[in-house]
């Protein structure tokens, strides 16, 4: 018999094939069965007719339970009504294993049950359908980049040293000496522009975050390009080009997965270039006029940039905040020292901060100044510095946290439904 994927079953009409999946769900009227059985590529309904099959396969479609494996076989017909414009008239069933008190029912869970269920939950329509869309978002980043002329650089995973300040560190023993899982790869990719001008790391971050908010993830997934020659402007330009392309791509590949979770498409469509570009300072203006109490200086919350990007219906990038509250490798705004070339893309509707990035100190004396500055450990930057003594160049970039693009995009409450097993500070399982 023909194994065939259901996402596949349109090409198979008036034919006989197996599918091999899950059982969604079921329905019965009188001597009919109507399973809904699902593959990860599609769903489709199996209809049983008691006249059509043997008692034991009746039998079968009458005992199956929900989350149970099975085998059906049978013929493919066209119809409009079906989920997926197709069905299968029952020939044969095989329980592959029979499913008992599957603890997902159809009735409504609290979060921490579904969270502990999480191995479970993923078969969910509504969370594979946002598990597509991350994916989508995953090679569309891949796909952004190696269009462009860009290098894949792997960065390592175990560090030496903090990129993104000293509190957020994950420390780890390294055969008896310390060693710190990455916060950003940006350092690794700094030096590798030095051998292929323009390149990017994709992987897993760590960041002892803290703070149990809907943004913070403790492990999250982070591109990161970064480019020799290139100035705040240019890099704000790259920027904003690659955010209206991972909408793009979502809007034009996953059409079927953002009904699926009810996702308003008329906002993502808003999300073309060019984006407003206002400064630190104009951006404090806005949460003056709004109302917000809010001191000069201070970083933004997650609050604050929920308020300044509902302000438009597009992406924000905010540019050249107070050097102070920014890292220690930031290039200062040769007009204003107190200034840091640096730029934050905000998501509207609320979602905040999805990239930061901006423009590096390229000079060697500035940048161990700036070291001392922020009490880091001189050894550890041996080699950083090293790239600005041999043949520096202006160079900017910026990294893009995965999971907060796909809570946008999707227009999820909170980061833990976009990554398949989210870590969280009070979450290590499963
Ligand atoms: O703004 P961040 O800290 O910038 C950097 O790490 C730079 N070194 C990147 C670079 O220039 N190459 O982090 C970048 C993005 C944030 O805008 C956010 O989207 C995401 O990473 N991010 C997090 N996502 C989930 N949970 C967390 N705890 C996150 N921290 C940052
Ligand atoms: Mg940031």
């Amino acid at each position: 018999m023909k194994k065939v994927y259901i996402e596949d079953v349109g090409k198979y009409e008036g034919k006989e094939v197996t599918i091999s999946g899950w059982l969604y769900n079921k329905r019965s009227s009188g001597k009919l069965y109507f399973l809904l059985v699902r593959d990860g590529t599609g769903l489709i309904q199996c209809v049983v007719s008691q006249a059509d099959v043997s008692d034991q396969t009746f039998k079968a479609a009458e005992e199956v339970t929900q989350e149970s494996s099975l085998i059906v076989t049978g013929v493919i017909s066209a119809d409009k009504r079906a989920p997926g414009g197709y069905e299968l008239q029952t020939k044969n069933i095989t329980v592959h294993q029979l499913a008992i008190d599957y603890p997902i029912t159809p009735k409504k869970h609290g979060t921490s049950f579904l969270m502990d269920h999480r191995h479970l939950w993923l078969r969910s329509s509504r969370q594979t359908a946002i598990l597509k869309i991350r994916h989508e978002i995953i090679k569309a980043c891949r796909d952004f980049y190696d269009e462009r002329g860009f290098t894949l650089v792997d960065t390592p995973v175990f560090t030496p040293a903090a990129c993104e300040g000293t509190t957020t560190l994950f420390e780890t023993d390294y055969f008896g000496s310390k060693a710190y899982l990455t916060q950003s790869g940006q350092l690794y990719s700094e030096a590798s522009i030095g051998a292929l001008g323009k390149v990017y790391c994709f992987g897993p971050t760590f960041r002892a975050e803290k703070s149990k908010t809907r943004r913070h993830l403790t492990e999250f997934w982070m591109v990161e390009p970064e480019v020799a020659w290139a100035d705040l402007d240019d890099i704000m330009d790259l920027a904003e080009e690659f955010v209206t392309y991972l909408v793009q791509r979502v809007l034009d590949n996953k059409q079927e997965e953002l009904k699926q979770i009810e996702r308003d498409t008329s906002m993502l469509e808003k999300v073309v270039a060019p984006f407003p570009r206002i400064s630190y300072d104009e951006a404090v203006e806005i949460l003056h006029e709004q109302g917000e109490d809010f001191e000069y200086g201070n970083d933004f919350g997650g609050g604050h940039e929920t308020v300044i990007s509902e302000k438009f219906g597009k992406p924000v990038m905010v540019h050249r905040y107070p050097s102070a509250i920014k890292a220690f490798y930031m290039k200062h705004d040769p007009e204003d020292d107190s200034k840091a070339l640096g730029v934050d893309v905000l998501a509207p509707e609320g979602y905040g901060e999805i990239i930061g990035g901006g423009q590096r100190e390229d000079d060697y004396d500035t940048l161990v100044k700036r070291i001392k500055q922020h009490s880091l450990p001189m050894k550890a930057f041996d080699w950083y510095l090293d790239l600005r003594k041999y043949g520096t160049v202006p160079h900017s970039g910026f990294g893009l946290g995965i999971e907060r693009t796909v809570a946008w995009i999707c227009n999820l409450s909170h980061v833990r439904e976009t990554i398949p097993f989210p870590r969280l500070m009070h979450r290590l399982r499963p």
